[in-house]
């Protein structure tokens, strides 16, 4: 593989005059690839069937004739007024029935069907007009679904559609009102017509129904998706699909989606996201506020290199200021460099940087770009740069395949909506449960794999982490019954059946010999009233109750006297939600018995192996003496003595691996 970086850019925002120039100044920078149109609708069809590609094709002829590769966006996030207009019924309906309507962007629902024809219609106009364009390597199906919330929608079109979905799985009113414990609160239908969207209910609605239209509404983004990606695919061979997905956004199953595409992305906005989607303290967000948690972009890097089948990029890269989160502060120097690395190091095909130049009208008008709004060089450019340079001398040593992490954490997007809808405590929720984990691996130096829960391979894992699980499939018990590393369940794993009820047997639900183990009870705790565990750390937000049979025995125990975590074998359960301090001693202790090689590193510090080789990165306002892990002398790329914001790339072998 080639790694390569690119820039999204939007010839419609500039005089035709320049393109030339900025095509000459991309390539000139070092960018192979460069995305555009996916916001155009307005400029390609000002009028119904009134079809204006002409420019758009002058555009990629420029960019093309610079020698960039394009990636056409499909402009489905922005339907024209005119078909607003034409249908208004495809617009989305918030959870309080208000109608969310034009003058943005995704202004459109997910269930309309006559919306999905229109997206179809200009995917298969614009695959008919550039799908063999030799310009042309790559296609962003509409973009960024579930930006500003759109995948839920409580429409009639939504209505009608969930009806139909729900006949479909249970056949008959009398399965769905047994599947979902209707006789509850005289919920009873007798007609699938009969069925109510789930919002807009006096008190909480029945989670079984929710859970259902969660599942439905994922459904419809995988329908949209899949639309697109056919017609594509029909009349755009050898070109990649591509979506670009988002942080910690997890309202549809970003596995079943990427099943669809060539290619998973992500767009990366470091500091926005520390800002506006992290549950850190304030003095955490104060320190990490220019370079970015030094977790949460590998996180996800790691989570959509999952969702692919071996190919992701990161289709966005913040490269300054953003405009959209409380305080948009400007990256530390060196950190746009660095977090185009670590997309690297954890296996990206291409980092392309969002935007080319700062536009100075409209809704972003307060969004860094590569070039300022006069062209000139803005300092995100000199490290695009830097970055260009470094990939020309490095790239060839550097392995395509990153090979097998240390660890594995099983994901699951069912069970992100099943804690939303019941999470029993207010600080109940998963992605805070995982991204704990996450980062606690991390600060033991470990690469993580995830693995998607209903397609489970743990082989060649030396641990394997099953937290917050909702449900389980038949595929991840039997894995787990034939993994011979260790095995980490809990908290809240196994506690529910598909149909959103407590199992027969109790959590985890699992079989005795597996793990003989039964939550016998459950609490939510204050965050001021955690529950010590003896040899240090506590247990919060919440706190089980175990009962083990013969063969398992009390690993960790509260305070009280209840066990915390307990053991058959390699299988291990955890019975609540571990402190930073817990958890690390936790999963330190469990790493250590699967012989895997741990680094504790300190806050701002964090490595990823990649095939042959270790990256280091250093989120951190403090150097990093590489030494102190055993690095030599003999690096690819940086120093030992790691700078603020710097990078280092050792061979395993002079890394002390
Ligand atoms: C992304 C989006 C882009 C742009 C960017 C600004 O979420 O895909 O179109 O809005 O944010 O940071």
């Amino acid at each position: 593989m080639n790694r390569t970086l690119g820039v999204c850019y939007y010839p419609e925002h500039w005089p035709e005059t320049r393109w030339a120039d900025d095509a000459a100044r991309m390539a000139k920078l070092g960018l192979t690839h460069v995305r555009i149109g996916e916001f155009a609708w307005s400029r390609l069809e000002p009028k119904r069937g009134a079809y204006d590609f002409d420019w758009l094709r002058r555009a990629i002829d420029t960019l093309h004739g610079a020698g960039l590769k394009v990636v056409l966006g499909t402009p489905t996030a922005t339907p024209p007024k005119w078909l607003v207009d034409e249908m208004p019924d495809m617009l989305p309906v918030g959870v309080d029935g208000s109608v969310r309507g034009f003058g943005s962007r995704r202004h459109y629902d997910f269930s309309h069907d006559g919306y999905l024809e229109e997206s179809k219609r200009i995917t298969l106009a614009l695959a008919k007009a550039f799908g063999e364009h030799p310009g042309l390597c790559a296609w962003q199906t509409d973009n960024e679904y579930d930006c500003h919330n759109t995948t839920l929608s409580y429409s009639a079109a939504a209505r009608a559609g969930f009806q139909q979905w729900l006949q479909r799985k249970y056949q008959s009113p009398e399965a769905l009102n047994r599947a979902w414990g209707n006789v509850f609160w005289s919920m009873e239908i007798s007609e699938f017509s009969e069925v109510e969207l789930p919002n807009l209910t006096v008190t909480e609605a029945n989670p079984a129904h929710v859970m259902d239209f969660r599942r439905y509404a994922s459904d419809m983004v995988v329908r949209f998706n899949k639309a697109q990606a056919d017609i594509i695919r029909a009349h755009s061979p050898g070109r990649d699909v591509i979506h670009n997905f988002m942080g910690r956004t997890l309202a549809f199953d970003h596995f079943a989606v990427g099943a669809d595409l060539d290619i998973s992305s992500w767009d990366s906005y470091p500091l926005g996201f520390l800002e506006d989607r992290s549950d850190q303290d304030d003095a955490w967000k104060r320190q990490f506020a220019r370079a970015g948690d030094p977790d949460f972009q590998a996180f996800h890097h790691d989570l959509y290199r999952a969702t692919s089948k071996g190919r992701w990029w990161v289709m966005e890269q913040q490269p300054g200021p953003v405009n959209w989160a409380p305080h948009n502060p400007a990256p530390r120097d060196g950190m746009v460099r660095l977090w185009s690395w670590e997309a690297f190091a954890h296996g990206a095909e291409t980092v392309s940087y969002f935007r080319w130049r700062q536009a100075p009208f409209a809704q972003e008008q307060m969004h860094a770009g590569l070039l300022r709004p006069d062209s000139i060089e803005a300092e995100g450019h000199r490290e695009a740069a830097q970055v260009a340079k470094e990939l020309a001398r490095l790239d060839g040593e550097l392995d395509d395949k990153a090979g097998r992490a240390d660890v594995a954490i099983v994901f699951d997007y069912a069970s992100a909506w099943a804690w939303e809808i019941q999470p029993q405590g207010r600080e109940f929720d998963y992605f805070r449960l995982l991204f704990d984990f996450y980062r606690t691996l991390r600060r033991l130096g470990l690469s993580v794999d995830f693995v998607a829960a209903d397609t489970p391979s743990l082989e060649g894992y030396g641990l394997v982490v099953i937290p917050g699980l909702f449900t389980w499939s038949q595929a991840l018990i039997g894995a787990i019954e034939a993994h011979d590393g260790l095995v980490l369940i809990g908290p809240r794993s196994g506690s529910k059946t598909a149909d959103f009820a407590i199992p027969e047997t109790l959590p985890p639900a699992l079989p005795d010999d597996i793990l003989g183990v039964r939550v016998s009870r459950i609490e939510t705790l204050r965050a001021d009233m955690p529950v010590p565990v003896k040899g240090g750390g506590t247990i919060r937000f919440w706190r089980e109750y175990l009962e083990i049979g013969a063969g398992t025995g009390t690993v960790l125990i509260a305070e009280d006297g209840v066990p915390a975590l307990v053991a058959k074998g390699t299988r291990h359960y955890l019975g609540g939600w571990p402190d930073a301090d817990l958890l690390l001693s936790i999963l330190r202790r469990l790493s250590g018995q699967a012989g895997l090689a741990i680094r504790e590193l300190p806050d701002g510090v964090r490595l990823r192996r990649h095939g042959r080789h270790v990256f280091a990165l250093n989120y951190g306002a403090k150097p990093f003496d590489l030494a102190d892990l055993g690095w030599s002398r003999d690096l690819l790329l940086g120093q030992r003595m790691l700078s603020p914001s710097g990078i280092a790339v050792a061979r395993l072998a002079d890394a002390g691996y």
